[in-house]
C-alpha cells in the first residue's frame, strides 16, 4: 500500500486541501461503471470523476450535451457501489443548472440522494455563481470547471486551448478567485496554457486539478478510456497512454473468434 493510501483512509474535501498544502499531487480519473471504478479505487486513486464525458465514451455522442440527469445518476450510482476510499465527483449535465439556481439545487440534490455521490461539478464562472452558491447552501461540495468547458462547445466552436489571449486569461483568473470565494472545494482547469494554470493554482488555497493544463497545478485528471488506450481517434498532446487496450482487446476478440470457429473453445476442461 502506498504512503498516501495509508495516510488517508478515506479521501475527503479536507484531505485534498491538506494534500495541496503539503505539496502532494492529487490523482483523479473518470469512471462510469462499477467494474472500472473498483479497479481504479482499489489501485489508490484520490478522486473519481463521473464525468459527462460518459456521453462521448459510453454512449458515442459527439458532444457532452445529450446526456441526461437520469443517465448521470445511473452511472454515478454504479461507481459509488464500487468505491471504498476515493472521493467521487459527479458532473451536473448540460441544462440542469444554467440560468436557474433552484433547478441547479434540485439537480444536485437528486445526484446526492439517488446516486450517493460525494460532490458535484459544474462548468463555468461568474455566469453560474448563483447556482453554485445555492447548491453550497445545501451542504453539497462543489467542484468548479474553467478553461475549456465542453458543455459550451457550440459557443467556442472548437476544442482548442483556451485563454491564450489576455482578455480571456484575465476572466479565467477572476472566475477562479470567485469560485474559491463562493466555497468550491476544488477546481478543474481544462486545456489552458501551463503558465496561466500555475499562476491560478498558486493564487488559490483550494486544489486545482488540470487536464491539459501542465505541471504547475495541484493534480491531474484524465479520461480513463483515453489513458488506457481504449479510444483510438483522440490524441491530444496532453494525453499519456498507459496501455494500448484498443489493440489488445481487439486481438483478444480475434483470438476468441478464431477459437470458436475452429472449435478449440470450449475445451473438454471448460465444460460441465
Ligand atoms: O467529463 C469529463 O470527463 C471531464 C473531464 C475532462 C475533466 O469533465
Amino acid at each position: 500500500m502506498s504512503a498516501a493510501k495509508k495516510k488517508y483512509k478515506k479521501i475527503t474535501t479536507k484531505s485534498l486541501v491538506e494534500m495541496k498544502s503539503n505539496g502532494e499531487k492529487i490523482s483523479m480519473l473518470t469512471a462510469y461503471d462499477y467494474t472500472m471504478a473498483k479497479i481504479i479505487d482499489h489501485a489508490g486513486i484520490d478522486m473519481i470523476l463521473v464525468g459527462d464525458s460518459a456521453s462521448n465514451v459510453m454512449a458515442g455522442h459527439e458532444t457532452t450535451l445529450p446526456i441526461t440527469l437520469d443517465q448521470m445518476i445511473y452511472h454515478a450510482s454504479s461507481v459509488i457501489r464500487a468505491v471504498d476510499r476515493c472521493l467521487v465527483v459527479v458532473d451536473l449535465p448540460f441544462g440542469t443548472y444554467q440560468g436557474n439556481s433552484r433547478k441547479a439545487l434540485a439537480s444536485a440534490i437528486r445526484i446526492m440522494k439517488e446516486s450517493g455521490g460525494h460532490s458535484v461539478k459544474l462548468e463555468g464562472g461568474e455566469e453560474i455563481s448563483e447556482s453554485i452558491s445555492r447548491i453550497l447552501t445545501a451542504g453539497i461540495p462543489v467542484m468548479g470547471h474553467l478553461g475549456l468547458t465542453p458543455q459550451s462547445i457550440y459557443k467556442f466552436g472548437t476544442y482548442t486551448v483556451r485563454a491564450k489571449e489576455e482578455e480571456e486569461a484575465e476572466k479565467l483568473k477572476k472566475d477562479a478567485k470567485l469560485l474559491e470565494s463562493l466555497g468550491c472545494f476544488a477546481l478543474v482547469l481544462e486545456k489552458v496554457p501551463s503558465k496561466l494554470a500555475k499562476e491560478v493554482a498558486d493564487s488559490l488555497s483550494i486544489p486545482v486539478i488540470g487536464i491539459g493544463a501542465g505541471d504547475g497545478v495541484d493534480g491531474q485528471v484524465l479520461v480513463t478510456h483515453d489513458m488506457f488506450g481504449m479510444t483510438h481517434e483522440f490524441s491530444p498532446r496532453f494525453l499519456r497512454r498507459y496501455l494500448d487496450l484498443y489493440t489488445d482487446m481487439g486481438n483478444a476478440v480475434k483470438s476468441y473468434i478464431s477459437d470458436v470457429k475452429s472449435k478449440d473453445f470450449p475445451s473438454k476442461k471448460e465444460q460441465y
